[in-house]
């Protein structure tokens, strides 16, 4: 089902046979939310976000490429999610032994000619949003070098779970790990201990994670489990309070109901070759209470 959202650019809704939906817009191939068979909304959406390009909304899942962060001459997070895609009519068969349900769609970023002056690499990105008929949500993206060179980038899935209270919620899966800590220089540090709680604001991306981390959500009885492939870095990002009252399109104590977990490709960037194809994909799921990724 393919609607117009408030700015005229086209939107595809996916919607299973249990009720569960996910939508998609054609502006940043941003996923704006995705919904259970009950119709609960399980993707952060500020209330103060501003649906209008040529910015990236702040909620759902904006695509960070051709960089993660904000360093040299592209803009803070890549431009990928800043543009309009198109419905790949044709896409290429996948090259993955991952089944899919019946629901998704296939759009395509290519590069303009200004994106080529501030990044002079042409590519071609896939993206494929589906939704499977357990009403899990799924991003495939495929990236090919049709340049004449190697290039590199850096790549994430920028999620705004939504949360009952950030005080109730923690991640398991990433104890132990080594993280980059963006509020200190990005110096390096090594996980203590338990799952991840919050007490305040954070920024930091986990290195070298298992393919499977879950958060959960201590009141709503709701566990988000992440699966992902081809992505070996998470990011977790919480603004908290002074944070929050600095940016425009968060409101003040929207803080408490989001959390940012991202699958992304961030230590080592991804380098393709002439011809080359790089795939990343994400799973998320939800269960109820307690979940284990062994399970
Ligand atoms: C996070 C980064 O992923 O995104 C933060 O780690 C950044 O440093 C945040 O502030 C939001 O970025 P933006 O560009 O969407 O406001």
């Amino acid at each position: 089902e393919v609607t117009k959202d408030w700015n005229g650019i086209d939107q595809i809704v996916l919607r299973n046979a249990q009720g569960a939906s996910a939508r998609v817009s054609l502006h940043g191939g941003q996923v704006t939310s995705w919904r259970n068979d009950r119709g609960e909304e399980l993707l952060f959406t500020s209330n103060k976000a501003i649906f209008k390009p040529p910015k990236a909304m702040r909620g759902g899942i904006p695509i960070c490429f051709p960089q993660f962060g904000g360093s040299g001459s592209i803009e803070q997070h890549g431009f990928a999610r800043n543009k309009l895609w198109v419905i790949d009519e044709n896409p290429p068969r996948m090259h993955t032994n991952v089944s899919h349900g019946k629901w998704f769609v296939d759009l395509l970023l290519k590069p303009s000619e200004d994106d080529l002056k501030f990044w002079p690499h042409s590519f071609e990105f896939r993206l494929r949003v589906s939704l499977s008929s357990d009403g899990n949500l799924s991003l495939i993206s495929r990236v090919r070098n049709i340049n004449g060179k190697p290039y590199s980038f850096s790549f994430g899935y920028h999620t705004y779970l939504s949360i009952s209270d950030i005080s109730e919620v923690r991640i398991e899966g990433l104890e132990t790990l080594d993280y980059l800590d963006n509020l200190c220089q990005r110096e390096r540090f090594t996980e203590q201990g338990d799952a991840l709680t919050f007490e305040s604001e954070v920024d930091r991306v986990y290195l070298n994670c298992p393919s499977c981390v879950a958060v959960l959500d201590h009141e709503k009885k709701r566990t988000f489990v992440i699966r992902k492939e081809g992505l070996p870095d998470i990011v977790v990002w919480n603004p908290w309070e002074k944070k929050s009252k600095a940016m425009a399109d968060l409101g003040d104590g929207e803080y408490k109901h989001m959390l940012c977990v991202d699958a992304a490709a961030i230590e080592k960037p991804i380098t393709l070759r002439p011809g080359e194809e790089w795939t990343g994909r994400v799973e998320f799921t939800v269960v109820a209470s307690s979940f284990c990724c062994d399970d």
